[in-house]
């Protein structure tokens, strides 16, 4: 049996030694393609595994045809965007994530840009606290509650829109629960996003909405950069002198929101949210668990196609 990480931006190496030791646990053996850069390279290393670990690369349905032997996929991390589920399903391939696992250290990055933000990205003039100001947590996932705990030591004024988690389950942790995605841009100093790219939310962060932030507002963004409508946060930014716009996925128009919106504008030159080891070795030992489980137990929890 023939597990491949295939991991164009590579895991800390204590988490590759940890994720090889319960490979070889289970007596099966462990390839690492790390920062292959080119597609051809993936297509060659995929052939004879059986299991691959992945990150954000790409698998399409050009990847699963060169994956003769491929029974199942583990994105070490979250969103699985990045996977072609139907074309996985047509493959009799089964694609997992593993949820939970990196939360904390994307939660703890919102923080560090939105620190950055308020305090004017560290240019010598005063800026403000985040204490007593209002947080928007946009999706109450893993990540969301995470953000929560930690908004509570900045002494934030919490307040969470999600669209499927009752609002009970929200309140509990002390989060005000909004009705309306708009009520919380509306409200609310800062945004931070927590939803998954999916048809839906693509695009949906929009003029209409951010353009509701109160004057000074900021918008965080660890999550996905296709739900950023960038045209029109370019076009609200330029007239909304006073917002800002922080984010850990650099967006198409990187260049642009560079060039116009100096000092209110900052993006991070790779996504680096899950880039610990601790969310490494959380997400990489996870994934080779859930796959020895399948193989060996037929165990399927955390499947996320069909
Ligand atoms: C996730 O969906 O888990 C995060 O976006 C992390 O992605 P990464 O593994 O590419 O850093």
């Amino acid at each position: 049996m023939k597990i491949l990480v295939a991991t164009d931006k590579p895991f800390a190496k204590v988490a590759v030694d940890g994720i090889r030791k319960e490979v070889e646990a289970a007596g099966y053996e462990l390839a690492v393609l790390e920062k292959y850069g080119e597609k051809a390279k993936l297509l060659e290393a995929v052939k004879d595994a059986n299991a691959i670990i992945i990150r954000s690369d790409i698998i399409d349905a050009e990847v699963l045809d060169a994956a003769k032997d491929l029974k199942i996929v583990v994105r070490a991390g979250a969103g699985y965007d990045n996977v072609d589920l139907n074309a996985a399903t047509a493959h009799k391939v089964c694609v997992m994530n593993t949820p939970g696992q990196n939360s904390n250290a994307v939660a703890e990055l919102a923080f560090g840009l939105m620190v950055m933000a308020v305090r004017n990205f560290y240019n010598g003039t005063s800026g403000t606290e985040l204490k007593g100001k209002k947080l928007g947590i946009h999706a109450y996932g893993n990540v969301g509650r995470n953000v929560a705990r930690v908004a509570k030591g900045f002494g934030m004024e919490i307040y969470a829109y999600d669209a499927f988690c009752p609002k009970d389950v929200i309140e509990k942790d002390g989060v005000k629960a909004l009705d309306s995605v708009e009520e919380l841009y509306t409200t609310c100093n800062v945004v931070s996003l927590h939803i998954p790219a999916t048809a839906e939310t693509k695009n949906s962060i929009n003029y209409a909405l951010v353009g509701k932030m109160p004057k000074g507002g900021a918008l965080v963004n660890t999550a996905r950069k296709e739900v950023i409508n960038e045209a029109e946060l370019i076009k609200l930014m330029e007239e909304r002198t006073d917002l800002k716009y922080v984010t850990d996925i650099m967006p198409v128009a990187n260049e642009e929101f560079a060039a116009k919106f100096a000092g209110r504008y900052f993006s991070t030159p790779k996504k680096m949210g899950a880039q610990t080891a601790e969310a490494n070795i959380n997400a990489g030992i996870a994934a080779a668990k859930q796959i020895v489980g399948f193989f060996k137990d037929g165990c399927e929890k955390f499947r996320v196609n069909k």
